[in-house]
């Protein structure tokens, strides 16, 4: 969704605010703009689509001069994608320019005073009303007429504004959405997320809800919401540049599904203590776990996926019942928990705001809320009881894959971590299962041994108009993230089933040709799935059938089969999802798709 950028230092603010609008550019956008103070005042442009743009724009323009100045990259919500709609804002009067990510709930209403008050509007955004209001509060100082102007605002809001009459100063505030401020030497930054500052510097600044930040090529400045100036710890970003780029990859979304097995021994070993799952990070005693009577697993899309890939291995390890909820349906359903319920929160940004919504009103209820991150210093970071980050490092393809790889792969540490403190598995149990996931990054490197086969696949699967995605039990969470996969990049309609769910309805979809993409991993239930292969071939299905390496029995039905390496059949996903999320890749490549920015989707979804 929009990201902004913001830089202060002794040469021109272009190319740094341009640099950055293009690293934000994975999030997804539909319109770009800088505003620039320089002596003659702020110079503004804009431009609708991509960021090419905006730049030949700049280039064919008046030259733009001043070292300070802010940028915007827009995914519409209020108003079409145009170059009016587009940010940065200025007041009429020329005096303010503002960009800003979020929505003010309450614009109709502050739309309506200004207009009584003789405002005269520009664009169908939200936005405009923050600049409007800058302009009426101000005056001859910035900071007071920022804090009068937060003061009116109702919503999620990061907002970075310029004053032509202060050249060296840039106002930040927050509410709900991110905001980093980069700390440089002679030179300062702000972002909505870090992979706009890693090439500039690591250090950064976490602000909170309600600050007020004023950068200036010199000094950082952090006010509370009364104006008082407060202390803010710097923090150091653990990944560099590299991490965010592509390193000779075609795509982000190959680099990081080939990042797994890295980005899972980060989440994997730092957790494993003497040979034992331990998630300290959660801070609840074995006590406090042994009072937990119900889990709730709640998070939006892959990750809710995840969530019910990681449902199978807790309950089957702890006992206790676990449900895996929308966030977006949760938030809404007045949902039946207490201190007695464990709240499991997943997400790659931490920013999604259904998730945020979900976690509050659970948060409400009084139940303990574990949120499972990869966004260090992100808003679902810090609303959560406790906190264990993912550590996958930058995800920059729309696409999740190592994310969600990596979230399932926490929910079986805490699997073997509460099944041990619950009793229901003894120390050598817990040893052994804890050396099994400690496989798991071995074995997703050996499943990519099937990326030249896949390839191939992919020419024979690309050109449909409709896939089916099929599995059982702990195949069937495997199957939905497999279906996600290949519509959202691939623009293939697919469905993903239960197989035993077919015969009730679904199957009428089946006829001569039609792709069917078996998942039949799941040992105890294989028979079952050969029985789901048989009913669809009968009706002139295609299969294309994913069993693991001993399973070759799957030969006798399929008319294609992916052989996934054998792992502990209750940590089986992490492999598993492999093949199909490469099988979702190529067959998107074939197509010709912008595989890491499909089409009207952004990587952080920070509306609702
Ligand atoms: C799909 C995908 C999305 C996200 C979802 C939640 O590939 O990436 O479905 O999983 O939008 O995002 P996070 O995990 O950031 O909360």
């Amino acid at each position: 969704m929009c990201g902004i950028i913001g830089f202060t230092g002794s040469h021109s603010a272009v190319p740094v605010i341009i640099e950055g609008l293009k690293k934000l550019e994975y999030r997804g956008y539909d319109s770009a703009g800088i505003a620039v103070v320089g002596s003659k005042g702020i110079s503004m442009v804009k431009a609708s689509g991509k960021i090419e743009n905006l730049c030949k724009k700049i280039e064919s323009g008046e030259p733009i001069e001043g070292n300070t100045g802010i940028g915007h990259t827009r995914w519409a919500t209020h108003g079409v994608p145009n170059d009016i709609n587009a940010h940065p804002h200025m007041s009429p009067d020329g005096r303010f320019a503002i960009v800003h990510n979020g929505i003010i709930e309450n614009f109709a209403e502050l739309r309506n005073e200004l207009v009584d008050r003789g405002c005269t509007f520009k664009s169908d955004t939200d936005t405009e009303v923050i600049v409007h209001l800058l302009s009426l509060y101000y005056e001859g100082d910035f900071k007071k007429a920022m804090m009068k102007t937060v003061a009116r605002l109702e919503g999620t809001y990061a907002i970075g504004a310029v004053c032509s009459e202060c050249p060296n100063s840039i106002f930040v505030t927050k509410s709900f959405n991110p905001m980093i401020l980069g700390v440089g030497i002679g030179e300062n930054f702000f972002a909505s997320d870090v992979t706009a500052l890693v090439s500039h510097t690591r250090n950064v600044i976490y602000l909170e809800d309600g600050e007020l930040a004023e950068l200036t090529p010199d000094e950082i400045s952090v006010y509370n919401a009364a104006g008082k100036r407060v202390e803010k710890t710097i923090s150091r970003v653990m990944w560099d540049t590299e991490a965010a780029e592509k390193g000779g990859y075609e795509h982000f979304m190959l680099k990081e599904i080939m990042e797994q097995p890295n980005a899972l021994k980060s989440a994997i070993e730092p957790r494993v203590k003497n040979g034992i799952a331990n998630l300290s990070e959660l801070n609840l005693s074995d006590e406090e776990l042994r009072s937990i009577n119900h889990i709730v697993i709640t998070a939006c899309g892959s990750a809710y996926y995840a969530g019910c890939a990681g449902k199978y291995a807790i309950e089957k390890l702890t006992r206790i019942p676990v449900s895996v909820e929308l966030a977006s349906e949760l938030r809404y359903d007045d949902p039946i928990v207490d201190e007695h319920t464990l709240l499991i929160v997943l997400s790659q940004s931490g920013e999604t705001l259904d998730t945020i919504c979900a976690m509050r009103e659970m948060k409400n209820r009084g139940t303990h809320v574990a949120a499972i991150v990869n966004v260090v210093g992100s808003t679902i970071a810090k609303l959560a009881d406790s906190v264990i980050y993912t550590y996958a490092g930058p995800e920059i393809a729309v696409a999740t894959t190592k994310g969600y790889t990596t979230q399932v792969a926490v929910l079986y540490l805490f699997a073997v971590h509460a099944a041990l403190a619950l009793g229901k598995i003894d120390e050598g149990e817990a040893r052994r299962l804890t050396g099994e996931i400690l496989k798991i990054p071995a074995n997703i490197q050996r499943a990519f041994d099937l990326n030249p086969q896949i390839d191939e696949l992919a020419k024979k699967y690309y050109n449909n108009k409709s896939l089916f995605f099929i599995g059982r039990n702990v195949d069937y969470a495997v199957a939905m993230e497999g279906s996600l996969k290949m519509k959202e990049i691939s623009y293939i309609h697919s469905e993903a089933y239960a197989a035993g769910e077919l015969k009730h309805g679904t199957i009428a979809l089946i006829n001569e040709g039609s792709p069917v993409i078996a998942v039949a991993c799941y040992r105890e239930l294989f028979d079952k799935m050969m029985s789901n292969i048989k009913e669809v071939k009968a009706r002139g299905a295609e299969v294309l059938g994913v069993a693991i390496e001993d399973m070759k029995k799957i030969f006798s039905e399929a008319d294609d089969v992916i052989l996934v390496p054998k792992t502990e059949p209750i940590f089986a996903v992490t492999s598993e999802i492999v093949p199909l999320q490469l099988l979702a890749y190529y067959v998107a490549k074939e197509n010709g798709c912008d595989i890491d920015k499909p089409r009207n989707l952004a990587k952080s979804v920070t509306v609702e």
